[in-house]
């Protein structure tokens, strides 16, 4: 029996690597569970990076299409909005009276993010706390996370425990569950696929739009007739990831033989990514032309989710004596 939660943090549209390193095996674990588990769009902190209203619920709802059209079902998982469930801001201040300021100085995501962004606000210094009170709220088991996220889990479970010793026992002490890293789906330079690195593959754009962003994959410059290493080729990658085993096998004989040329690659890669994705791409347009089915969604998922987050909260207040 476990809880699982997640979320995501809505600072784009998620590109193709967010979806297969984060969302689908989030949905196939909380599918899998018999337990209710909590998938929610961490929008309060996006608000550490993103200061427009529009942008922010535009990406909110991108978001939350995208959960949707990877068939989140919400009758299984609790589905929500971070900022409708307001208690756990609230406990986001609980928690931070109870954790060193000079261990959230050793953040290396706050370091990495203070190296490379403008707006350093104490949002940011903050924010695994927010993240710790996002899982504690719901006395989640199991969280599922990309490695770069262990470190806010430890800091989850060190803020929890030193509040039960302090405090009594309050919280339940989630358990990191690592997506892994090894197969990170790479971008059109070769690199991890990252909004920061500008090397996405968006499959929520149109068809030229998804075309262009293939044909900027870069590869060797190899002739046609040159046989090539397949497992040296960033189309390669990204089609081993998406194909069925047997068309894997086919396009790898295709580079080994010679008579296989980049542009052709690319173009196989493009029809996979479009039939592989043409129900999921065609729900996330009809959701985007009708938020107010998303909007309903989210919604209801609130009403379920601050229940929960109601009782645990209770417990926290009555343990502070208030
Ligand atoms: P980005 O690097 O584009 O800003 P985030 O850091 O917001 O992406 O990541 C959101 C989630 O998607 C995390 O769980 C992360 O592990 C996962 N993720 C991001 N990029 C990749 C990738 N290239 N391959 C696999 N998973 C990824
Ligand atoms: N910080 C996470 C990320 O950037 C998003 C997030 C916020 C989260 N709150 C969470 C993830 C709670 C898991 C659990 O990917």
């Amino acid at each position: 029996m476990a809880k699982i939660l997640t979320g995501i943090q809505s600072t784009g549209t998620p590109h193709l690597g967010n979806i297969l390193g984060a969302i689908i095996p989030a949905i196939k674990m909380a599918n899998e569970s018999n337990e209710e588990s909590y998938l929610f769009i961490a929008n309060m902190h996006s608000l550490t990076q993103i200061k427009d209203k529009k942008t922010l619920n535009d990406n909110t709802f991108a978001t939350a299409a995208t959960w949707l059209a990877f068939d989140l079902d919400p009758k299984k998982s609790c589905f929500y909005r971070q900022s409708d469930v307001p208690e756990v801001t609230e406990l986001a201040w609980y928690l931070s009276c109870f954790f060193p300021y000079q261990r959230l100085k050793l953040a290396h995501s706050f370091k990495d993010k203070a190296e490379n962004l403008k707006d350093i606000n104490s949002g940011l210094f903050s924010y695994p706390m927010l993240m710790s009170a996002d899982i504690l709220i719901y006395d989640a088991n199991i969280v599922p996370v990309g490695k770069d996220q262990l470190q806010h889990l430890e800091m989850t479970r060190d803020v929890a425990a030193r509040f039960n010793n302090l405090m009594g026992e309050t919280f339940i002490i989630p358990e990191a569950k690592i997506q892994d890293d090894s197969n990170y789906v790479t971008g059109t330079d070769g690199q991890k696929m990252s909004k920061s690195k500008g090397n996405t593959i968006d499959i929520f754009v149109d068809d030229k739009a998804l075309k262009k962003q293939i044909m900027k994959i870069q590869t060797k410059s190899l002739s046609v007739d040159e046989a090539k290493d397949p497992n040296d080729c960033n189309v390669f990658k990204l089609y081993k990831i998406i194909a069925s085993e047997d068309d894997v096998k086919n396009l790898s004989l295709r580079y080994t033989q010679g008579g296989l040329g980049y542009g052709e690659a690319k173009e196989i890669l493009y029809s996979e990514i479009i039939n592989k994705y043409a129900e999921n791409r065609k729900k996330f347009f009809e959701l985007m032309d009708d938020k107010q089915v998303v909007e309903d969604l989210l919604i209801d998922g609130a009403k379920k989710a601050r229940v929960q987050a109601q009782k645990v909260l209770k417990r926290v207040r009555a343990n502070v004596g208030y």
